[in-house]
């Protein structure tokens, strides 16, 4: 089965084509066009309007890269939510056309399990706890009980923009996080920062608040190495306790930030200690990527789902637990 999917939740517009059956994802295109700007902030409906000024020429690439005829493509998936709404909107117009053109089925997916299903098929994980960590989402994952449900998450700002602030507060390009990874590596001091974690939940704002206060007398690399380590540990902690909860044994890291080697390493090492295995898959489906859309897309239609025009409307406060997954499968936990 062939299926196309388009991503538009925040900056990226993507067109991405996938085939594969039985969990065996094969990426055919995974094309994007992003919205950036010089401060790296970004405004819903300049978004909107890149995406829909970029749509139609990244959907062409994508099918021209799949080396596939229109024709061949069986579904149409879409990030219907979480998003925000003028570019979700853009995505789900885009999707609508393209199924209506093709008359071919619609399917509206959610972005958070996205990045999860993604993530397993390629890393052949099978029932992992996710550590969703991005610009604007921060979630703890795991499949329980027919959903994915959601074991712990920021409170305030997603992970991603806290390290995007703190490096504009520092005159550090967009996005931040891979220069202060770098940074992390020649930091040789601790400085004393705010460590939030509310039970299973996290609180990144006085963090951010202390770390542009002491920047102004610390060292820039022993910040680095302060921010991210605080960061990072609170994000691993509250893995650890989903992890010894429900007794899982693999770690899915994923989103953007998900790339850095810092928190990959505390990370691994946390699981070594508890004979857990932690799987990141690469770079270009951790980020906002379309693949990810037509590969849960392509998973949803194998379990013969599908949203009609009527039910196709954008749902920008869509929640991960808010999902029925009907498609995880008991076999999924066969090890
Ligand atoms: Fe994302």
């Amino acid at each position: 089965m062939i299926v196309l999917g388009i991503e538009s939740t925040a900056h990226t517009f993507g067109c991405g084509i996938v085939s594969g059956k039985k969990g065996e994802c094969k990426i055919l295109a995974n094309e994007k066009a992003s919205f950036v700007t010089e401060e790296g902030g970004i405004h819903p409906s300049k978004a909107a309007d890149h995406h829909f000024e970029n749509a139609e020429e990244v959907v062409k690439r994508a099918v021209e890269t799949a080396g596939i005829k229109s024709k061949e493509i069986e579904a149409v998936a879409f990030s219907q939510g979480p998003g925000l709404g003028p570019c979700l909107k853009v995505g789900a117009v885009t999707a609508r056309a393209i199924s209506l053109a093709l008359d071919k089925p619609l399917i509206g997916v959610n972005h958070c399990i996205a990045h999860v299903e993604i993530g397993k098929a390629l890393t052949n994980s099978k029932n992992p706890i996710v550590c969703y960590a991005s610009g604007a989402n921060t979630q703890i994952i795991g499949f329980e009980n027919g959903r994915y449900r959601v074991y712990g998450e920021t409170l305030d700002t997603g992970i991603g923009n806290l390290l995007d602030t703190y490096g504009r507060s520092q005159g550090i390009g967009f996005p931040a996080g891979p220069v202060l990874d770098e940074m992390y590596f020649k930091g040789k001091k601790l400085v004393e920062l705010p460590y939030s974690v509310k039970g299973m939940d996290l609180v990144f704002s006085g963090l951010l608040t202390a770390a542009k206060n002491k920047a102004k007398t610390e060292k820039k690399e022993d910040m680095a190495y302060s921010l991210l380590h605080n960061a990072f540990a609170m994000l691993t902690e509250i893995t650890e306790r989903a992890l010894a909860h429900t007794e899982k044994k693999e770690v899915l890291l994923t989103g953007g930030v998900a790339a850095s080697k810092a928190l990959q390493q505390m990370m691994t090492k946390m699981c070594e200690e508890r004979n857990a295995e932690c799987f990141v898959p690469e770079r270009s489906v951790c980020v906002d990527n379309a693949a990810m859309i037509a590969w849960l897309g392509l998973v949803m239609r194998e379990n013969k789902l599908e949203t009609s025009l009527g039910e196709s409307i954008v749902l920008p406060k869509q929640r991960t637990d808010d999902v029925d997954a009907v498609w995880v499968k008991y076999a999924d936990f066969a090890k």
